[in-house]
């Protein structure tokens, strides 16, 4: 039988942590994780000498939890979730947590989170966190030797204020990433180096950065949490790559081209993007892609005095991304059929 839902107002959530019911957690000692399990307790305590306080040992994930129209409960592709957390991992030299367990811990916590799941055509979601962090004790430059996984889930809604109304960029004049650094993981690291121009963005009125590739500034990169799509005068969808591998690797962004040459017939180009094609007006539409994102459309960007505002303008969604993003939360909330095995049941 179905689980009463939350008495929450669905539809006015932003992008928001509520702590729920449950989370998940499990510890790494003595070079094995442990069996691990929910626990209702959502605070940590842990040694001032604790790896994560020190050097930064962190890394996270992003995925969401629908009700579906017949009010089943389901997940998007969590085994790329559970795969990209384990490269991040073994970038900052943490044990990676084992892939199956990942995507049991998911279905774990959501299932017992069920009744804080966003009812179906809520527009809101059930974000779930899951994130690893060096608990033991280090104080000399080294990886710790004990570490925490654990899962958080919270209902949100749109992470851009407006949801599908189109929102203004910056280029700002500050990195996110390094070349052949840690951009393609997905660390908090990461997102500390973006706070500052993130901060300086929100000041100025943008909802987002546009970073360029950190070497050479001519190329389009991501934004701060999320990767770009564009679409050319011919309607080819236009995907921006990086040769510092400096871009996070999207599942969003992946899932994306796929629908776009499969299922809508489009034309799809991964190939790097310079800057100066969009200052050229070679494009018509712009988006933002990911978990938190989904597809937000991008109506100008601002690099210093220069103004360039596509074709779709600042009003509407242009028709490409509107297209993208109806198809894609067809398939996440099960309206659409999607390609085998991207929607995972959990209740
Ligand atoms: N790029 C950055 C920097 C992000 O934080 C995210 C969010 O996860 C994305 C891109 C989008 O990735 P995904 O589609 O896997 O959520
Ligand atoms: C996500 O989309 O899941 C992210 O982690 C992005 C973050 C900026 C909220």
């Amino acid at each position: 039988m179905a689980v009463e839902k939350r008495d929450i107002d669905w539809g006015s959530l932003g992008f928001a942590y509520r702590p729920t019911d449950y989370s998940y957690v499990c510890n790494y000692k003595d070079g094995a994780w442990e069996e691990g399990g929910l626990t209702t307790d959502h605070t940590l305590t842990l040694s001032e000498c604790a790896g994560i306080f020190h050097y930064c040992q962190e890394v996270f994930e992003g995925l969401k939890a629908y009700t579906t129209e017949d009010g089943r409960i389901v997940c998007f592709r969590p085994d790329l979730n559970a795969s990209r957390m384990a490269d991040s991992a073994r970038r900052i030299v943490m044990p990676p947590f084992p892939e199956d367990k990942f995507i049991e811990a998911v279905k774990m916590v959501v299932k017992a989170n069920e009744a804080w799941v966003p009812p179906f055509g809520s527009g809101a979601t059930l974000y779930v966190r899951p994130f690893m962090v060096a608990t033991g004790n280090v104080i000399g430059v080294a990886p710790a030797d004990e570490y925490q996984f654990r899962i958080l889930v919270t209902p949100v809604g749109p992470y851009y204020k407006g949801g599908v109304k189109p929102v203004a960029l910056q280029v700002p004049e500050y990195d996110r990433a390094a070349p052949h650094g840690t951009g393609a993981i997905k660390a908090g690291l990461n997102y500390a180096m973006s706070l500052y121009p993130s901060v300086l963005a929100h000041e100025g009125g943008f909802a987002d950065n546009m970073f360029l590739d950190p070497q050479t500034h001519t190329y389009v990169e991501e934004s701060g949490g999320a990767n770009f799509l564009f679409v050319d005068k011919e309607g080819t969808l236009v995907v921006p790559q990086s040769a510092t591998n400096s871009i996070l690797p999207s599942i969003t962004r992946r899932s994306l081209v796929q629908v776009a040459q499969d299922m809508l017939g489009m034309t799809v180009v991964e190939r790097p993007v310079k800057f100066a094609e969009v200052e050229a007006g070679d494009f018509v539409e712009c988006g933002m892609c990911g978990t938190a994102a989904v597809i937000s459309p991008v109506g100008k960007v601002v690099n210093g005095d220069e103004e360039i505002v596509f074709a779709s303008g600042m009003e509407e969604v242009g028709p490409v991304m509107k297209k993208l993003r109806e198809t894609l939360t067809g398939i996440q909330s099960g309206e659409i059929a999607g390609p085998e095995g991207w929607v995972v049941e959990i209740a």
